[in-house]
């Protein structure tokens, strides 16, 4: 194994910093894995100028029975950028949290440099909803609300002071110092450095001056990591710092982080944004961590090799196996070979003790499928002249829009347009201000989003959670499906309070799907999801049978998912008849400056936009155009076709008591091609107008499109 021994053909569980390994020959496969030994990748500085800031020995944790890691040796240099990478559930954040000193180990040692500041953005957000976006970054200068609560007890003491008049100077003294020191502080860490980061990151200053409680997901999570970057950490600790963020914003932030000075380490199912940032890896793997100095796609690269070299050296062992048990086998009765067979068993031996290992996938597989309910009507939920805000301006106006059966629609835009006001108001968990929401009868709805995971009850069990969710179904069925997500027999009796972000939005994905709908309303459905769960929610979502609308920064299950797109900018909603593809090759068609990605269109390319619009309306309106055509030829076969059906049965009818069996076989079969074609020109016929329906809607929701924008 890389980096402790390469004569042992078993992967050791980790990967030590720095390597102890024997020499080996190089021609023995085991070259390769050199790769993954630690060391300085070219992006990296020199060793001889990085200073430890943190270092593992031997470190083991877990939880009860169950060991996250064991014998995990990592070392932490200054201007290292780590991604952390591994499967839900694997023990990141944990692993995050004993980083940063908030969980103790089992075992081992965890030592820091003197006076090293770590700042760290939890997988869930703990800010303050009652303070402004502005004043949460402020807080987080180092020692701060230490200072501030010290002023506030010397203040609330000298009040009380009834004491004699040393006492009330020495107060008043230590009171002084604590301004001072405040003083101080807030001038190394001014108000207005952390206005410029929040400004960096996109908050402008009425933005900032708005209460954290109020802010949507992805400004909340500016707001966290403008908090952690303010108070200039050495080491800075990220979990997930992507969810919710939207594709400028992560564009924004893979090319900030290496700017930085601080050590980092990240934690992210995004390996395009890894990538980016990252120089290190530490990854999670079914034989433990798996530490490698190089980005990630190297780090891809030298494990696919190591896997290589390791099934060859287990199919080789195996045949050697083979061998020396025939051997035994054909020579175990001649003493003249006993030597030879002695020694083969000896081998034999030897070979069970070290078994070659292959790399085995360390992700939890995850099936999801959301229980169809029968159809709903044509258009489920319809938007007329609708206009939502928060007492402020409009967050949407004017919105008149169709969700039309089947459509599986992507809604896109930049952080805080308006996105999960608008699924919202569709589920139905928010009253419009003005216009009104139509829900067909037939509509079963099932919404998800992340304020339900992050919603969910600590303390009862995932079973529990999940039967309380749907009492209606079998505890057979609810167990299955938990199990299809990835949350097996190990995990089910789990209180809720101890899941991983992605085990938590698994649970939650589970108890909507167990429960029959027909439009499903996901909001930002990926988040926390490891890849391979994110790319089996996309095939749920687009083999569903009914209509799906999700919200979604996520390009990978945005291409996957999407046969709509609606771009929300500017208080209104674009409609993008087919793929995210389709609208990607338009936006290059069509760029919009200043919004790469899901870009928003700016009034002043209004002009632009406008032509872009008329264009796009013009392209739908000729292609109804031909549609009707079609229709009219269609409805003649179809004339044709039942005249055919009606002849065909009379012959059978009038052949039934004078025919012959062979002639009434003939008429028989005659009848069944006739209703045949019939069949096949009716499925045209409700293939066109369904078509042309949906293009009707298209056009009425591309009029609802400002001029303006
Ligand atoms: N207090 C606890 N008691 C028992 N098990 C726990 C406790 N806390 C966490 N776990 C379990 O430990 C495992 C690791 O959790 P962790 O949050 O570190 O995973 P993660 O790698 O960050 O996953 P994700 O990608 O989903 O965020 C999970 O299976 C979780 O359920
Ligand atoms: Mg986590």
């Amino acid at each position: 194994m890389p980096g402790t021994s390469t004569r042992s053909s078993k992967p050791s569980p980790v990967c030590r910093s720095p390597p102890k390994r024997a020499s080996a020959p190089a021609h023995d496969g085991v070259a390769h894995l050199r790769c993954l030994e630690v060391r300085r990748s070219h992006r990296a500085r020199p060793r001889r100028y990085a200073v430890s800031l943190l270092v593992l020995e031997d470190a083991a944790f877990g939880f009860g029975a169950r060991p996250l890691w064991s014998g995990l040796s990592w070392t932490v240099a200054e201007g290292e950028r780590w991604a952390l990478l591994g499967p839900n559930g694997a023990g990141k954040s944990t692993l995050l949290a004993v980083l940063a000193g908030t969980i103790g180990l089992d075992a081992g040692k965890r030592r820091t440099r003197s006076g090293l500041r770590i700042a760290a953005v939890g997988q869930r957000l703990d800010l303050d909803p009652d303070v402004t976006a502005l004043d949460a970054v402020v807080a987080a200068a180092p020692g701060r609300t230490e200072l501030v609560e010290r002023c506030a007890r010397l203040e609330a003491r000298l009040e009380a002071a009834d004491a004699p008049d040393a006492e009330v100077a020495s107060l008043l003294s230590d009171l002084a110092a604590a301004h001072e020191a405040l003083a101080h502080l807030d001038q190394r860490f001014a108000p207005h450095r952390a206005a410029r980061i929040l400004d960096g990151l996109g908050l402008a200053p009425a933005m900032q001056a708005r209460r954290v409680g109020e802010l949507s997901g992805g400004m909340a999570m500016r707001v966290a990591l403008a908090a952690c970057l303010f108070a200039e950490p050495d080491l800075l600790l990220l979990d997930e710092p992507t969810n919710h963020l939207d594709v400028d914003s992560v564009r924004w932030l893979a090319s900030y982080l290496p700017r930085h000075r601080a050590a980092q380490i990240v934690v992210t199912h995004d390996l395009e944004f890894a990538e980016r940032v990252a120089d290190h890896v530490a990854s999670f793997e079914p034989e433990g961590i798996r530490l490698f100095a190089g980005p990630p796609s190297a780090y891809r690269k030298a494990r696919a090799l190591e896997a290589e070299t390791l099934e060859r050296r287990a199919r080789n062992e195996a045949r050697k196996r083979r061998e020396a048990e025939r051997f035994v086998e054909r020579f175990r009765a001649k003493a003249s070979k006993a030597r030879a067979v002695r020694s083969r068993v000896r081998a034999l031996e030897r070979m069970e003790a070290s078994a070659a290992s292959t790399l085995q996938d360390a992700a939890r597989g995850a099936t999801f499928r959301f229980a169809a309910a029968a159809p709903s009507g044509r258009v489920p939920v319809r938007l007329e002249g609708v206009a939502k805000g928060y007492g402020g301006p409009p967050v949407l106006h004017g919105l008149d829009l169709a969700v039309v059966r089947g459509q599986k629609i992507g809604i896109v835009g930049r952080n805080g347009a308006g996105k999960t006001t608008l699924v919202r108001l569709l589920a139905g968990e928010l009253e419009p201000d003005e216009g009104r929401i139509v829900r067909e009868p037939k509509v079963k709805l099932a919404f998800f989003a992340q304020h339900h995971a992050d919603a969910l009850a600590p303390d009862p069990t995932v079973l529990d959670t999940a039967r309380a969710f749907a009492p209606n179904v079998s505890e057979t069925r609810l167990r299955a499906a938990l199990g299809a997500v990835g949350l097996g027999a190990d995990d089910v009796d789990k209180q809720v309070r101890v899941l991983s972000g992605g085990e938590r939005a698994r649970l939650a994905l589970a108890c909507r799907m167990v429960v029959p709908a027909n439009t499903l309303v996901l909001d930002e459905p990926t988040n926390h999801l490891d890849a391979e769960a994110a790319e089996a929610l996309a095939h749920a979502v687009a083999a569903h049978e009914g209509t799906v609308v999700f919200v979604s920064h996520h390009l990978d299950f945005l291409r996957r998912a999407a046969n709509v797109i609606w771009l929300v900018g500017d208080g209104r909603v674009e409609v993008h008849p087919g793929t995210f593809d389709d609208f990607e090759a338009r936006l290059r068609q069509e760029p919009a400056p200043g919004a790469s990605g899901t870009p928003v269109p700016r009034r002043s390319q209004a002009r632009a936009d406008g032509r872009a619009h008329g264009r796009r309306v013009r392209a739908m309106r000729d292609r109804r155009k031909k549609l009707a055509a079609r229709l009219a030829t269609i409805e003649a076969e179809l004339e044709r076709a039942q005249r055919a059906v009606e002849a065909a049965a009379e012959a059978v009818a009038s052949a039934g008591t004078s025919g012959s069996p062979e002639r009434i076989g003939e008429l028989g079969r005659a009848y069944e091609a006739a209703r045949a074609e019939l069949q096949r020109v009716e499925a045209a016929w409700i293939e066109t107008t369904e078509a042309i329906e949906a293009l009707d809607e298209a056009l009425a929701g591309d009029s609802s499109v400002s001029a303006g924008t």
